[in-house]
């Protein structure tokens, strides 16, 4: 009689990710290249502390050359970033060919090393001329986009695989026309009306110029997705609050600009839980409650992702744009890259077509208006003397790419049970 072949107890597998997957991490040209003078953020932390100043950041503006071969030896096979626009475009219709062959080089020498490029066009700071004329008010501002758009891309396209339009278009207007704590710190309806409306004509004013530029051209937005749960399961009026939220948060700039995205770029960071107030669903203050909170007071929520995921799911490639942990505790970084990413690897099984992961942020950075005191990146980078350090995350998720997903040798740090540096195949 044949024996039996009895299945393995356990399964010992590496939680493998598709083939031809992107792993990489992002930056933004603000938070990273240091000395960006021409922009409405440099003009507003000026009247701010020191430690609440861009100054010279990661000057990566210098030592891109530096960063991109850490990022090589790290494994990643692709590489988001942004171009800054004043410097490109410092006076109204005046394009600094400097600036622009600078722009090129950068991308040249990342293509030499064979990443997958993601440019980001626009990425929080806008020109002081632009800002100055009203900024997303300003009902040219999408027209001068575009401008920009049409002079940019014919000169660097033969660098780029995909293009992100504009990033977060909604953190954007939260944070300069609603909560008003980013330049030019206004808190109106009407604004926040115009500025929503801008730049969604932004996006497709840049997706369709970019099609006529490059027809095959991948096109798309870094949209800031955020989970909500209902606090109690049977109370309606958070279940309400639970689709509103969603809706308004995730769904509004997608639904205004439908049809003009090649992809879906997702930056997750944020879970809500929402709690009735009589007729009213109000945030729970998570810091109360949960301890597992990033060193921003963010919910360490990994479920989440797998919300949004499947959320947003409509058939056409998503790419996490962004995704990452303020923390000074480099473990518990590798804990939520693992933990994360298995929810990105669940998504996956469930149907979603996720095709790339972008960690933020390859470096420590600027952390906009929270200054340089929050850590996200996989490298340290000393402000003083800008050298670079690599942590033992950057070194755990170099491994994570190398096997194109989680080994089970590396799951067990979960459990706490091991040190990483144990299992990773190159010791530390
Ligand atoms: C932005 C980044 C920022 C990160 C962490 C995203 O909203 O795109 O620029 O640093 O979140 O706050």
């Amino acid at each position: 009689m044949a024996e039996e072949k009895v299945p393995p107890k356990h399964d010992h597998a590496t939680l493998e990710f598709p083939q031809g997957f992107l792993w990489g991490a992002a930056t933004s040209a603000h938070q990273v290249e240091g000395n960006n003078t021409k922009n409405d953020w440099w003009d507003w932390e000026q009247g701010r502390e020191k430690e609440f100043r861009s100054g010279e950041a990661c000057d990566q503006y210098r030592r891109y050359e530096e960063d991109f071969d850490l990022a090589k030896e790290l494994n990643h096979n692709s590489h988001r970033l942004s171009l800054e626009w004043s410097r490109i475009e410092p006076e109204e219709g005046k394009f600094d060919l400097d600036e622009i062959e600078h722009y090129v080089k950068v991308l040249k020498y990342l293509k030499s090393l064979n990443f997958t490029v993601m440019l980001t066009l626009h990425h929080f700071t806008n020109p002081q001329w632009l800002a100055k004329k009203g900024g997303w008010e300003n009902s040219k501002s999408a027209w001068y986009f575009e401008r920009f758009v049409k002079t940019i891309v014919p000169k660097l396209k033969d660098y780029v695989d995909m293009w992100i339009t504009i990033n977060e278009p909604q953190i954007l207007v939260w944070g300069s026309y609603i909560e008003g704590c980013w330049p030019p710190q206004k808190k109106s309806t009407l604004a926040t009306i115009k500025a929503t409306w801008n730049l969604v004509q932004a996006h497709k004013k840049a997706y369709k110029a970019i099609h006529k530029i490059i027809p095959e051209a991948k096109v798309g937005i870094a949209q800031n997705v955020q989970s909500y749960t209902a606090y109690h399961k049977h109370s309606i009026v958070e279940q309400v609050g639970v689709i509103v939220s969603d809706f308004m948060a995730n769904h509004i700039f997608y639904t205004l600009s439908h049809g003009y995205h090649d992809f879906l770029g997702l930056n997750y960071y944020l879970h809500h839980r929402l709690k009735s107030k009589g007729l009213k669903p109000e945030l729970v203050d998570v810091t109360a409650f949960s301890k597992d909170v990033s060193d921003l007071g963010w919910e360490i929520f990994p479920e989440g992702i797998f919300d949004v995921l499947t959320d947003l799911s409509d058939g056409i490639p998503i790419y996490i744009t962004e995704c990452g942990i303020a923390t000074t505790n480099d473990d518990r970084r590798i804990r939520f890259l693992m933990q994360y990413l298995q929810e990105v690897y669940r998504a996956i099984q469930a149907g979603v077509k996720v095709k790339g992961f972008f960690y933020w942020s390859l470096l420590d950075n600027f952390e906009w208006a929270e200054g340089f005191d929050p850590k996200f990146g996989l490298v340290e980078v000393d402000l003083q003397t800008k050298k670079r350090v690599v942590k033992p995350s950057a070194k755990v998720y170099a491994d994570i790419v190398a096997h194109n997903g989680i080994r089970h040798e590396l799951m067990k740090f979960l459990g706490h049970r091991i040190h990483v540096a144990d299992v990773l195949e190159e010791k530390t």
